[in-house]
């Protein structure tokens, strides 16, 4: 299954390549995080024409992507308009929200996404679950000032959600660093249906403290869904 699961990524992320990225509209591209997307900066390493590009990271890890497959590297401060956004998720709905933050950065991956033009998704099918708040059961990551977790984690509760301080264990004591310096709290919500995202998001990003939710929504415009049979599903 091991083995399904990773054709099953690469199969999505080389297919969302092939049928999207157009070197003629194309320059800036956002390269998202996770190990969906490796096969992403794999395939858009194999342009020939690849010179003409230069890619957006969203974390450490994606910076290291893009300079392993010989990409050339920019910033979101040089580029703040990308043209086309590729990036994985933890969890997708019928109507392409989805919960991202799995690996700590969802931070930059939003800041990516809200500055591209397009923004696309690439994921296995354990990812397709219908409504959020179903298979990823940590629940919706938040990424906050370190001093504030306290005061938010009550909020949250307030809140009706089941927070949790993202530990770092076992290979760091205490919590998880993001690549901005800040906490995660993973936070339960239980199933969210797509008409309480907005809401919920706007609620949690209003607390003092809180820097962004890894709740993505009506941000993506299609995600490319590997499945273990070997086929791709497009949706959107
Ligand atoms: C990183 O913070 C996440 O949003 C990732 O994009 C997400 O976890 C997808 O990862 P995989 O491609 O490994 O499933």
């Amino acid at each position: 299954p091991e083995n399904l699961v990773k054709k099953a990524k690469k199969l999505c992320a080389y297919a969302a390549v092939d049928s999207n990225l157009d070197l003629s509209k194309h320059r800036i591209i956002g390269i998202g995080s996770g190990s969906t997307v490796v096969y992403v900066a794999e395939r858009v390493g194999q342009l020939p024409n690849k010179d003409r590009l230069v890619c957006i990271p969203t974390g450490f890890q994606s910076k290291q992507l893009i300079l392993a497959n010989g990409l050339n590297l920019g910033s979101i401060e040089e580029y703040p308009e990308i043209d086309i956004d590729f990036d994985g998720a933890d969890e997708i709905d019928s109507e392409l929200n989805c919960i991202k933050g799995g690996g700590a950065c969802l931070l930059l991956e939003k800041l990516v996404a809200d500055c591209s033009k397009q923004f696309i998704l690439v994921a296995d099918d354990r990812k397709n679950t219908g409504i959020l708040g179903k298979h990823w059961t940590q629940g919706v990551p938040i990424e906050v000032v370190p001093s504030a977790y306290t005061k938010i984690s009550r909020q949250l509760t307030v809140l009706g959600g089941k927070p949790t301080v993202r530990p770092g264990a076992p290979a760091k004591a205490g919590p998880v660093i993001t690549d901005n310096g800040n906490f995660i709290i993973d936070c339960d919500f239980g199933e969210i249906p797509s008409n309480k995202l907005q809401a919920l998001n706007d609620k949690i990003v209003a607390m003092v403290g809180v820097v962004e939710t890894g709740l993505f929504v009506h941000m993506a415009e299609k995600a490319y869904i590997g499945n273990s049979d070997g086929t791709v599903t497009i949706v959107g």
